[in-house]
């Protein structure tokens, strides 16, 4: 081990192939993202069989681009010393959950560095990554915090008690939040990936067009967005002349009201001492806005990451790898990649 406790993180679990070093899982010395959206735009979302494949060409050129951003080569050598020792001293890549051809690059490429450099392999939950993002900006936070993490495919309410110990408060019961953006979406035509085409159809629209349903709002931590989709599609049925921009204006303002109330909620249940955003729908400036505003007002300090940050991105996946590697120890070589893998409840 190097007295700097460098990881190497590898991200391929979905459509962005990423690569980063990270110091003790706190300070980001290099990330690389190269995002593979317009690849899949034109089908309306992530073609899998075009995930693994752009993976394949691109893990690593993203990779070597990384090492160099730390000051060493493709052998993992500082350019200054080529002939000295590896300058990595351990490489982490998502296990899981994602695409099982698309992870299956990145836990490859790893486990080929690991062996070769003769450091630990960590096979990481790409979940657990998501939690560490706003502690990588925001080095002052002070635990137990509330994550709120909002992608693609999930939406979680996690207590984050210590490194490498949470507990899950709660979760959508059926669409992740970024599912619903993504099909309300598709369904008024506005295109892929659906949350930045809301957002900015919302912008010239109002909120309060239509009384769209927000379930669960006064029921404990889990939360609920099929039902929202519905009711769209039924608004827009009923009424065919309105505007896309109300529509979305007014589905958005759901969607975050939703949110922000169960963020809140967690928050007290978990008794934190702050708040935090992750994961791609985290990128939205209302929700971001909404819920800056709503700690502010009760002295509860709020943690809301860059965009980079927000979304998939290998330097998560190297702090997750530091603490799991302290905490667990490096994983066997024969981890495969687990496709369907969770937050475990508790640890
Ligand atoms: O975390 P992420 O990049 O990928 C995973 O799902 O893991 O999240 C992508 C999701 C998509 O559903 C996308 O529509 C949503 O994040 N998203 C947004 C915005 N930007 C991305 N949702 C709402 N507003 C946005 N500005
Ligand atoms: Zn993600």
């Amino acid at each position: 081990m190097t007295a700097r406790g460098r990881v190497l993180g590898i991200e391929t679990s979905c459509d962005e192939t990423a690569a980063a070093v990270v110091e003790r899982g706190r300070t980001v010395v290099t990330s690389v993202v190269s995002s593979q959206v317009d690849l899949h735009a034109r089908y309306g979302g992530v073609v899998p069989e075009l995930a693994g494949r752009a993976h394949v060409e691109l893990a690593l050129p993203v990779v070597t681009d990384a090492l160099a951003g730390a000051g060493l080569d493709r052998r993992g050598r500082s350019f200054e010393d080529p002939a000295g020792p590896v300058g990595i001293d351990a490489v982490a890549a998502t296990i899981g959950p994602g695409l099982i051809g698309a992870l299956l690059v990145g836990v490859s490429t790893a486990k080929a560095l690991a062996l070769a450099w003769g450091v630990p392999f960590v096979g990481v939950n790409h979940l657990e990554g998501h939690l560490y993002a706003a502690m990588l900006e925001a080095p002052e936070i002070e635990l137990p915090v509330v994550v709120l993490l909002v992608s693609g495919g999930h939406t979680l309410l996690v207590a984050l008690d210590a490194p490498g110990s949470y507990r899950v408060l709660g979760a959508t019961v059926d669409d992740a939040a970024g599912e619903a953006f993504d099909k309300v979406a598709r369904f008024l035509g506005l295109g892929y990936p659906g949350g930045p085409a809301i957002e900015a159809a919302a912008a010239s629209g109002d909120p309060r067009a239509f009384a769209f349903p927000r379930a669960m709002l006064d029921e404990g931590l889990d939360l609920s967005f099929s039902g929202l989709k519905t009711a769209v599609v039924h608004a827009v049925r009923r009424s065919p002349e309105a505007s896309n921009a109300d529509v979305a204006a007014s589905f958005q303002q759901a969607v975050v009201d939703v949110l922000v109330a169960k963020a809140l909620r967690g928050a007290e249940a978990a008794r934190a001492g702050g708040l935090c955003l992750a994961g791609g729908v985290a990128a939205n400036g209302l929700l971001r806005k909404t819920l800056s505003a709503a700690c502010e007002e009760l002295g509860l300090p709020v943690y809301v990451p860059s965009l980079a940050m927000c979304t998939d991105n290998a330097a998560m996946v190297a702090a997750a790898g530091w603490f799991q590697l302290r905490q667990r120890g490096p994983s066997p070589l024969d981890t495969g990649a687990q496709p369907n893998l969770r937050l475990p409840l508790g640890s």
